[in-house]
């Protein structure tokens, strides 16, 4: 058996570099980085900070910086840490968000997320941010995923997801997923991106595995397993949706 489709949820190859298509396939996704960003513009931090210092932000996951975007433009006062491990995705929010990191606004981190989160200090980040990331990883590893986000986290701090986050009524998500397929053939097959196709269509046999796929109620429980208060799922779009929690 050829198991290099096993979990195909890499970057790497022609799903990094043509991601910039998805606004076509998927624009839902779009919609949902913008909604991770004006999600932050409310928040608040809990801590007592002296003068004017800005929030720290981790995202996870940052990819070609689509969401990255939407976060700075939120608003002016925050610091973002992108972290990322797949240098095909990196390497374009690096060109495209240069003047933020001359700014001194966004740094990035080419690495494991969860390798990164280990190293922070508890208690010590403001909001951890993410869009599409969570739902490409193995329950297990999501599980210490979130495990070190509450950690690192101020109390009061906040988390917030934009993902695919799946319908507990399972024959109403069969349902959307169907229809999420007939969009992917009928936009590239438009395109004449066949090869393209093929690799979104193999990637979502991942996504939809029961090790990766996040149902709604379960990925409740599992954030407040970690601690966090009031999980709320919002804002759904088919098989996408938008999670905030606190740590209390
Ligand atoms: C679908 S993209 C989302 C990018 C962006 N947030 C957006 O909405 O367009 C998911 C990103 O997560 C990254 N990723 C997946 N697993 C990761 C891990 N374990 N550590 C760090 N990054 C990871 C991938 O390389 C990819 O760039």
């Amino acid at each position: 058996m050829d198991k290099s489709y096993l979990f195909n949820t890499d970057f790497s190859g022609v799903l990094g570099e043509d991601y910039d298509l998805l606004k076509h396939i998927c624009p839902t996704a779009i919609e949902m980085s913008h909604l991770v960003g004006s999600t932050i513009k409310g928040y608040t931090s809990a801590t007592t900070r002296s003068g004017t210092a800005p929030l720290t932000v981790i995202e996870l996951g940052c990819g070609t910086g689509i969401t990255t975007l939407s976060l700075l433009s939120a608003r002016s006062d925050i610091l973002i840490t992108a972290i990322d491990n797949e240098p095909t995705m990196l390497n374009q929010a690096k060109k495209s968000l240069a003047d933020y990191v001359k700014s001194e606004r966004l740094s990035f981190l080419e690495e494991d997320a969860l390798s990164a989160l280990s190293t922070l200090p508890d208690n010590s980040v403001d909001i951890i941010a993410s869009a599409y990331t969570l739902h490409n990883f193995l329950n297990d590893y999501r599980n210490e995923v979130l495990e070190q986000c509450y950690r690192v986290l101020i109390p009061g701090g906040l988390f917030i997801n934009g993902d695919r986050y799946g319908l507990d009524d399972i024959s109403a998500h069969t349902a959307l997923i169907q229809q999420e397929v007939s969009q992917y053939f009928k936009v590239l097959t438009a395109l004449k991106r066949i090869d393209l196709l093929e690799h979104w269509i193999v990637h979502l046999f991942s996504d939809e595995s029961q090790n990766h796929c996040m149902r709604e109620s379960a990925a409740i429980r599992q954030m407040v397993t970690c601690g966090f208060t009031t999980p709320v799922v919002q804002d759904r779009n088919a098989v996408s949706a938008l999670l905030t929690a606190m740590k209390a």
